[in-house]
Order: C-alpha cells, then structure tokens, then sequence
C-alpha cells in the first residue's frame, strides 16, 4: 500500500500517536500543523519509533493558499483532521478565536478538499457533543448539545459535514467521538504535553505525583456516583490512534457519514484512577476534595458496539496500561 494520509493537527497529542498508527500501517503520512499548542521536535520522535519520519509541513488550516499547494503537489488519498483549539475554560474567554479557527479553519480545509477532489475525511469530534446525557452508556443517537464555545464548535463542523455529505454522497466522512483519551506511546518518545496547568485529569495526576504541583483537587465528591466523584471513559491514545486506522479501512470501502463513539466502554471515577495510578506506578498523588467544576457532569461513558461492529475495533489497553504509560512519558519528560 502506498496511500498518503494528510494528518493536520499531526505534532498534537492524539495526531502524533495516529502518525503512528497510519506508518506501522503502511501509509505515507504528511503532517500540516502550525504548532500553536506542539513542537515540530515530535516529527522526529515519530521517526525514531516508526523507522521513517512524516513529512513535515509547518502551516496553518486557515491559509487556503498553503492547502491548495500542498493538494497539487501530493496526491493525498485523505485526510485525519485533528488540528484544533481545545481548552474548554479558554474557549469562554476566546469564543470568536475557538469558532474561527475551529470552524472557519475546518471550512478552509474542506473547500481546499474539494477543490483537490480529496473526498474522505476523518473528523476529531468528541463526547462533549452529548453534553450533559440522560443515562449513560452513551449512544451515537443519543441528543446532542453544548454549554461551551469549544463544544459548539465541534457541533458545529459535525453539522457542516452532514451537510456536505448530503450535498455530496460521494464523500466518505467519519465524525469520531473520542471519549477522554489518556495514556502515551509506549516508548516513552510521544505523549500529552500540556502547555501551563493542565484541564485535563491525567496530566494533573502526573505532575502531581511528579511532584510538579502541589496537590491534585479533586472536583466534587457528591454526585450521584458510587464513591461521589465523576465518572468518565478514559481510552488509552494507542487504541484511539488505531481506531483512526480501523475508520480509514471501513471509509475505503464505504461511501458515507458516519458517527461513531471511540471509548473503552467503562466507567472509571477519579478516585480510581488516583488509586489505580499510585498502586500501578508505586507512587503518591497528592489530592484534596474541592467543590465541583463549573460545567462538570456526573457521569459520561460510551456504548462502544457500533464502533465494534462497524470498525471492528475495540479498545485492548486497561486502565494500568493507561496509568503505566502516562508515568513513563512523564518521567521521561522531568
Ligand atoms: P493537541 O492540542 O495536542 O493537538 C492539536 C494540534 O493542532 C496541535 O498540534 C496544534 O498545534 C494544531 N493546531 C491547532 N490549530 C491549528 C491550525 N489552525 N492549523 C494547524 N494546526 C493547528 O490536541 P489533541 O488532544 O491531540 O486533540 C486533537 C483533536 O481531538 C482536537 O480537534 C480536539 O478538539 C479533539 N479532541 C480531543 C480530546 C482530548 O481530550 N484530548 C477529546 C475529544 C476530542
Ligand atoms: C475528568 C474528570 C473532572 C481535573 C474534557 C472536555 C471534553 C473533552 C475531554 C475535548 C472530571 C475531574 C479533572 C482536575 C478533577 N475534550 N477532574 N480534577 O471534563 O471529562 O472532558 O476533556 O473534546 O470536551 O470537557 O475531562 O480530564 O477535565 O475531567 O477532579 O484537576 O476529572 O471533574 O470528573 P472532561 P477532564
């Protein structure tokens, strides 16, 4: 196979692992990112685990000049877009930046597609598209909703592209809705690497226990949850990346829109994961009970069949290869 994948978004946490994924699979990989929240040093990481390095295209999904260049001069079967704005609290402060660069730049990106007549795109959605669900586990048919500018903006471009689709059959467009996906490479060369404090959980347990911040808070622990604290389907990256391939495969053969969940299909709550964490990695996390998080939920986790069914995909790596794996990247990073 000789197929070449633009990977846009691929310097990223999730774009580099995917980077990974598609060369082990035997694809060309050309990467298009602007590095606003990555460093172009990943390109050669990439290389050290695969064997070969992405090309490397340093650019950014708004200049349509750059894209119809680099359409003319490779012939690029599709497109992973992962390149985006991603901090849910900064999107409030920056609406206008988050919709422009995430939908205006998607727009961007299409028209260049069709321009090219590169027709198959695979999309970086998200369970933030479900909002604030009715029970869990979630379902693709499941309502969706926002209460945030990043949320919008992934609703958004999910509406943009069933539109096209509908104006356009011949494309082939999966909308992947990633669950909270953690973990690195295990290699230790590739990882999440948050620039200031981290939003996220995983990353704040690692520097926590890094001993990098003093102590972990602990966002609420009277929901109606089991031990109080929030409930979330956390999914090692590897097996998200290879989703990504799996969704490229049915893509080949299959014309069409589609909306499917990447998620382990279990609930974990943050409590376990501080005690899967220290017991995995024979260390301490520091935390201490707050009140909740504005915009927080109580529980939020996948029904993955369609996703087993349709990709015949599904997640392998457990909660202790997430925890192990996000320790190693972490060390190696210290
Ligand atoms: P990331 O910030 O690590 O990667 C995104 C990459 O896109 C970065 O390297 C950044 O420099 C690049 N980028 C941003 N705007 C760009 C632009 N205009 N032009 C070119 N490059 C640009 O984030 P990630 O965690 O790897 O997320 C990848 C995608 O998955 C994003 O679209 C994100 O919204 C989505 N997603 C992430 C999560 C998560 O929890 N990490 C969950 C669901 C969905
Ligand atoms: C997980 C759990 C927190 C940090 C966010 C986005 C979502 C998606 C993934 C992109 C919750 C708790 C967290 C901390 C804590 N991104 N927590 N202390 O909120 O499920 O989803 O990232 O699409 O759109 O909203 O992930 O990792 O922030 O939180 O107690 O310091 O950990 O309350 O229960 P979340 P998260």
């Amino acid at each position: 196979m000789n197929k070449s994948i633009l990977v846009t978004g691929g310097t990223g946490f999730i774009g580099s692992h995917t980077c990974v994924a598609l060369s082990d699979a035997g694809y060309k990989v050309i990467v298009l990112d602007n590095l606003n929240n990555s460093d172009a040093s990943v390109i050669g990481r990439i290389g050290q685990i695969c064997g070969r390095e992405p090309e490397f295209i340093e650019g950014d999904i708004r200049d349509a000049g750059l894209l119809d260049k680099l359409f003319a001069e490779h012939s690029i079967n599709a497109v992973l877009h992962f390149a985006g704005l991603k901090a849910v609290g900064e999107s409030v402060e920056k609406s206008l930046l988050y919709y422009e660069n995430n939908v205006s730049g998607t727009i961007n990106l299409l028209r260049s597609m069709q321009r090219a007549d590169v027709k198959t795109m695979v999309f970086s959605s998200s369970a933030t598209v479900y909002g604030d669900p009715a029970s869990v586990p979630i379902t693709e048919d499941f309502p969706r909703s926002c209460t945030n500018p990043y949320g919008a903006s992934k609703l958004m471009i999910e509406d943009i592209l069933a539109d096209l689709y509908r104006s356009d059959p011949g494309w082939h467009i999966a909308r992947l809705r990633y669950f909270n996906p953690v973990g690195a490479h295990q290699s230790g060369l590739i990882g999440e690497d948050p620039k200031g404090v981290p939003n996220n959980l995983m990353p704040f347990v690692s520097q926590a226990a890094a001993g990098l911040r003093d102590e972990l808070s602990v966002f609420g622990d009277d929901y109606d949850t089991p031990d109080g604290t929030g409930i979330r389907d956390y999914i090692h990256v590897v097996d998200l990346a290879n989703g990504h391939v799996a969704a490229l495969n049915y893509l080949d053969e299959n014309p069409e829109l589609l909306s499917v969940n990447l998620g382990t299909g279990r609930g974990v709550s943050v409590l376990e994961m501080i005690k899967s964490f220290e017991a995995t990695n024979n260390c301490k996390v520091p935390y201490r009970i707050t009140g909740r998080r504005e915009g927080d939920i109580a529980e939020c986790w996948a029904d993955t069949r369609l996703a087993n069914k349709l990709l015949r995909w599904q997640a392998t790596h457990s909660l202790e290869d997430m925890c192990k794996d996000a320790w190693r990247w972490q060390t190696n990073t210290l």
